[in-house]
């Protein structure tokens, strides 16, 4: 394909070396940066309550206040724990990435303070898991092996393709979080630093991608652009995990069913995609071939 040539700002090399410098300028330590021993607030949110899954529908109105806000801890746990375990997926994306790199390159600089952010990432989404108690919400079965068979084919498009399918779904749940004063402080603090932080992977994922798609064939592309998609349509649906809905006294199956035909919660996963479907969709990662996974996963219509 044409290779249009960046402009030197964004080249992956000068944002890779602006992204370093405010690496060193905002970065958190989840251990001593967040009041673990703070006592959670009586009658406080785990999440913004109109994005929970079950917002409005029938089972929703036969719940008590106190049974929506357990509601709200569990959905957050289980956002928590899948957004920990697709971090540790990120993590060993990056480490292949890396495999093939020039060690000068502020870009594999990048790569590895990146992998140091998400060791941190994961450490607070456990320690978190701890402190709310909840049971350990993470992938199904069936998603771990797929990860280990299938990220063998990964390449750079495919890595940095599904790091903004996590990063920028959860940035958008999370901004609006940190903004909402009915949420427990404890969670604003956690989703305030991890924006903070996420912001710089954004860039360099999107740069990255941006830079892959110049240099790959269109028949490469097409191959990556569906086990993007393929790969979105599995994890995404897993972000929350349906056990939760008996943790909260509910019956599990009719929780399910309701949660997926809730159009609350249909918007709520459009919204949340909005910006990663547009990004995509112009950097060429999608095309009307993959609208089918991408419906899959809850982000198109
Ligand atoms: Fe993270
Ligand atoms: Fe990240």
């Amino acid at each position: 394909m044409t290779h249009h040539p960046l402009p030197r700002a964004q080249t992956p090399e000068v944002v890779a070396q602006r992204l370093l410098r405010t690496s060193v300028a905002h970065s958190f330590d989840p251990v001593t940066d967040i009041d673990w021993e703070a006592p959670l607030e009586e009658g406080a949110w785990f999440c913004v309550p109109e994005r929970l899954s079950l917002y409005g529908t029938p089972l929703w109105e036969g719940m008590d206040e106190q049974q929506r806000i357990e509601l709200s801890r569990h959905e957050f746990a289980s956002l928590a724990g899948m957004g920990g375990w697709l971090e540790l997926c990120l993590i060993q994306m990056l480490a292949r990435y890396l495999a093939s790199r020039d060690l000068k390159d502020p870009r594999t600089h990048y790569a590895l303070n990146e992998m140091g952010d998400e060791t941190r990432h994961v450490t607070m989404f456990g320690m978190l898991h701890r402190k709310l108690g909840c049971p350990p919400y993470g992938p199904p079965a069936y998603l771990r092996r797929a990860f280990t068979a299938g990220s063998l084919a990964f390449q750079d498009l495919t890595t940095f393709a599904l790091a903004l399918v996590t990063e920028e779904l959860l940035d958008r749940f999370q901004r609006e979080i940190a903004q909402d004063e009915r949420v427990q402080p404890l969670i604003r603090r956690i989703c305030q630093i991890h924006v903070i932080e996420e912001a710089r992977h954004v860039s360099f994922a999107r740069t990255e991608l941006r830079n892959s798609v110049a240099h790959t064939s269109s028949t490469r592309r097409a191959f990556h652009r569906h086990l993007t998609g393929l790969a979105a349509s599995l994890d995404v649906p897993c972000l929350l995990d349906p056990s939760l809905y008996r943790a909260v006294g509910l019956d599990p199956a009719e929780a399910r069913r309701q949660a997926r035909s809730n159009p609350h919660f249909k918007e709520t996963m459009l919204w949340s995609g909005e910006k990663l479907i547009a990004f995509l969709t112009e950097t060429g990662m999608i095309s009307r071939a993959q609208h089918l996974w991408w419906r899959r996963a809850g982000l198109m219509r």
